[in-house]
């Protein structure tokens, strides 16, 4: 089923849902130095989101084990927390989801540890960067293929790989609701969506092959060719003339 334009009130609990959540994700990524454990970070983000009074919206949803999934290098998404550790020139994606008072929100980050690197860091630059072209996007009668148009435009421009097997969503009263929101497409096509909804962009790109498979844990998704992943998604509320980004 298409998204529900959500009420007024369950807006209100999204904002405060996304605030809860980029405080967790800026405290997460404060965190985030050669020698932590993956798991160490894990422990971080859930002590953080019990005391701004969230609950995670990932631990236990398909069984996910965890409250948060850390991805490295190769590893596009879903990474799963453990004994990893992290090191120099890692490139390290945060992605995380708030349950606040039943409504959900989903976001994520991607850093390199240490000192900048030239392909890796302009790949995480373009990839944030595509975010924004489709979060511009977003406003009442715009077509869900706008948004994937205008990912797929910057990242093309720079030649990356763009994961296709996964794709953003709506999101609120469940981490996944329709529709789907492809970061490839044409404009003018797909879905058109309304004042009220309540969408999650995420694109995911990388310096090889679009290509990834699912690792043996059933969870973490790889690049195929060995390339370096980048990922970043925000939670965004469509407005009559525009929108709202909800987990900024
Ligand atoms: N955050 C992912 C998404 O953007 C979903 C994570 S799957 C989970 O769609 F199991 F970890 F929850
Ligand atoms: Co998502």
């Amino acid at each position: 089923m298409m998204t529900k334009i959500k009420t007024a009130q369950e807006i209100e609990k999204m904002r405060k849902s996304g605030q809860i959540l980029a405080s967790v994700l800026s405290e997460v990524e404060a965190s985030l130095k050669p020698g932590i454990t993956t798991e160490a970070i894990n422990a971080i983000a859930a002590k953080k989101l019990k005391k701004l009074g969230g609950s995670p919206a990932f631990l236990g949803y398909y069984d996910y084990p965890a409250v948060i999934c850390i991805s490295i290098n190769d590893e596009v998404v879903h990474g799963i927390p453990g004994k990893k550790i992290i090191k120099n020139g890692d490139v390290v994606s945060f992605d995380f989801g708030v349950n606040y008072e039943g409504m959900i929100t989903d976001a994520a980050r991607t850093i390199l540890v240490g000192a900048p690197n030239k392909a890796k860091s302009a790949l995480i630059a373009s990839t944030a960067a595509s975010l924004d072209a489709g979060i511009e996007q977003v406003r009442a009668g715009a077509r869900i293929g706008d948004i994937s148009a205008a990912i797929q435009s910057v990242l093309d421009d720079h030649g990356y790989g763009i994961v296709r097997d996964l794709v953003g969503h709506g999101v609120g009263h469940q981490l996944h609701e329709d529709p789907n929101i492809p970061n490839y497409g044409k404009e003018n096509s797909g879905p058109v969506i309304e004042a009220g909804m309540t969408i999650a962009i995420e694109p995911m790109a990388t310096l090889g092959s679009y290509k990834v498979y699912t690792a043996d844990d059933g969870w973490t998704v790889l690049t195929r060719d060995g390339s370096t992943a980048a990922h970043f998604e925000d939670t965004i509320l469509v407005l009559e003339d525009g929108f709202e980004i909800l987990t900024r």
